[in-house]
């Protein structure tokens, strides 16, 4: 989704402002615009494409002298919601006077009539969009002092928002403010940093302030300072990065996604380290802030999520009942929070989202808290505003996820659920001897991923046969049924051939329709309790002239036979088994796409963080 970068200090800006774009392409976009200060004017550049269009430009059309001595500018990726990704609808958008600039993430909802009325009253405007209209509101409203005129006009506008402004008449400030829409502020040594996202940040400074909703930010060269809407100060704690510029950067993969994949065991080391209590057979989440007595009384766990944060709750969904003998459900975040759901304080909701900011996530936490749920949730980056607003939950630890499509965050994202559910259940009837087993189970799987890995060449030659197919469907029963989603929903997003998850038994009651001659059908058929039915679910593929690769544990001569290509993946209790089946499919995707020649991490259309509803 969108990006907002703002730089002013000591550095050469449009250098800054440019790298920290690049920084930024991961999240997906379309067009990207910069604004600097050329001897008191504003200038601004902004081009449909890529960061390196937008760079060439300004290097061919912007004074060399100015390229130098800018100190001071905002800039912005931006993924189209109102209007086309064209020039005129890129960021930055400036006032009615030119004065002033502004990039903006979010949406302003009541931008038709705010418009109507600055059109009344004689504003021009140049674009479809939302954003400029707010830019013409601070205009409107600046009598003298950029930070009062940002707060009067944020005053009347509904939505979201994430901003920084810059303005010609005080060029030694930038105004950030948010509301819905992450704004972190970055102190470094002379030189002050904005940006939407904290991997901009981490090549300046480690000393961050997260902004919260309706905070507004006077940010100078050498001074951050916070007040709300209504000019009056704010204390927000100085935060410590814990990323490093390494883990935002390839590190001699081809693609962020390959290392992601790559990253698994170690990543999941890390999700799993002093979490796992053999003595006891269960689980140390501190984070989870629960009473022995609270899960003991727990009723219901409803997970909420979207994409692939949604299918790892349908992983947990079969731990959870089998472990702690809990009903629990799993919920589309945007279909939650909206059909007025019942619930309790008995009732743990459980928020799953890698990034901690989407959209329809946090609004959904937001209704749980509102109904008195237990709230908790399940991210990987810390400080994010569902991180926060749930106050209680754990984190990933899985390092900063840049591809689009996400690999490590899912299977750290199983791993804890496995842990909570393990928690859960021993607090509960799970006994200490099938605790310990699983426990024991979870603690392998940085090495049980790692032996997938090892099959690159062999999951490459598979995905070779797969490269003109147009159609391929992912089939699986109990927890490889939701791998099965989430292999085809891998496929689809970066190889952009048409893919379906479904269960093995569901085939029949229509998709099957669909399998003719060479039709690829991508089998989850691991050793687990249902294989033998998945394998009579292949057999009818195979009678309609499918062609079946198999997914099998090692050693399972007789599923093999069922299969017309097959990989083994390594045996382990059924319920972790979904990892590595979905480490291989992560693979397979990611040499398809490869192969095909495809966009691997920004696929078309899609973003990374999608704080829009
Ligand atoms: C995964 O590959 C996707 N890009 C997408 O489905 C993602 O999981 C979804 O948008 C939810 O994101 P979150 O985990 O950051 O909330």
């Amino acid at each position: 989704m969108c990006g907002i970068v703002g730089y002013i200090g000591k550095q050469g800006a449009v250098g800054a402002l440019i790298k920290g774009l690049r920084k930024l392409e991961y999240r997906g976009y379309d067009s990207a615009g910069v604004a600097v200060l050329d001897g008191g004017a504003m200038l601004v550049t902004k081009t449909p494409g890529k960061v390196a269009a937008l760079s060439e430009r300004v290097r061919a059309e912007w004074p060399a002298e100015l390229l130098a001595s800018a100190r001071a500018g905002i800039a912005h990726t931006r993924w189209a919601t109102h209007g086309l990704p064209t020039q005129s609808n890129a960021h930055p958008h400036l006032d009615e006077t030119g004065r002033i600039a502004l990039v903006h993430n979010g949406i302003i909802e009541n931008y038709r009539p705010l418009r109507a009325r600055l059109e009344a009253k004689g504003h021009h405007f140049h674009s479809e969009t939302d954003t400029e209209v707010l830019a013409h509101l601070v205009g409107e409203f600046f009598s003298g002092d950029l930070f009062q005129a940002v707060c009067s006009a944020l005053h009347q506008v509904e939505g979201t928002f994430g901003i920084a402004v810059f303005s010609s008449l005080e060029p030694d400030r930038i105004i950030a403010a948010r509301r819905g829409s992450p704004i972190v502020v970055g102190m470094g040594d002379g030189e002050t940093i904005v940006a939407s996202d904290a991997s901009v940040i981490v090549a300046h400074t480690h000393r961050v302030i997260f902004l919260d909703d309706n905070d507004v930010a006077v940010v100078k060269a050498d001074s951050v300072d916070v007040r709300d809407l209504d000019n009056v100060p704010v204390n927000r704690a100085v935060a410590e990065l814990g990323m490093d510029v390494e883990s935002a950067e390839k590190g001699g993969y081809e693609h962020f996604m390959l290392k992601e994949i790559h990253e698994q065991p170690e990543a999941l080391g890390n999700a799993i380290r002093g979490r796992l209590d053999f003595a006891l057979g269960s689980a140390v989440l501190s984070g989870m802030n629960t009473s022995p007595r609270e899960l003991a009384e727990l009723k219901r766990v409803i997970m909420v999520g979207c994409g692939t944060s949604l299918h790892a709750g349908l992983v947990g969904e079969y731990a959870f009942e089998e472990l702690a003998g809990v009903n629990a459900e799993v919920e589309q975040a945007a279909e939650f929070r909206y059909r007025n759901p019942i619930l309790g304080s008995r009732d743990f909701v459980i928020a799953i989202s890698q990034s901690g900011e989407t959209a329809d996530t946090l609004a959904a936490v937001r209704e749980a808290h509102q109904k008195g749920a237990f709230v908790m949730s399940l991210c990987n980056v810390v400080g994010s505003t569902i991180a926060r607003e749930t106050g209680r939950g754990v984190y990933l630890h899985a390092g900063p996820e840049i591809s689009v499509a996400s690999t490590k965050a899912f299977t750290s994202q199983v791993a804890v659920l496995l842990m909570m559910a393990l928690k859960l259940g021993r607090g509960r009837r799970l006994s200490r001897e099938h605790g310990l087993e699983l426990a024991r189970a979870i603690e392998s799987i940085p090495e049980l991923v790692t032996r997938v890995l090892v099959q690159d060449d062999r999951i490459r030659a598979l995905a070779a046969g797969c490269v003109r197919d147009e159609h391929a469907y992912f089939i699986g029963r109990g927890p490889l049924y939701p791998a099965a989603l989430e292999g085809a929903l891998k496929l689809k997003e970066i190889s952009y051939i048409h893919a379906e998850g479904y269960h093995a038994a569901e085939l029949k009651h229509g998709p099957i329709a669909l399998l003719s001659k060479g039709t690829p059908v991508i089998a989850l058929a691991c050793d687990i309790p249902g294989k033998d039915k998945t394998l009579g679910n292949v057999e009818e593929c195979r009678a309609r002239g499918a062609r079946i690769i198999g997914v099998v544990s090692e050693g399972d001569g007789e599923a093999a036979e069922h299969m017309d290509e097959c990989l083994e993946i390594p045996r382990t209790h059924p319920l972790v088994t979904a990892i590595p089946a979905a480490v291989a499919l992560q693979l397979f995707s990611y040499h398809v796409a490869r192969l095909r020649g495809c966009e691997i991490d920004q696929p078309r259309n899609l973003a990374k963080s999608v704080t829009v509803e």
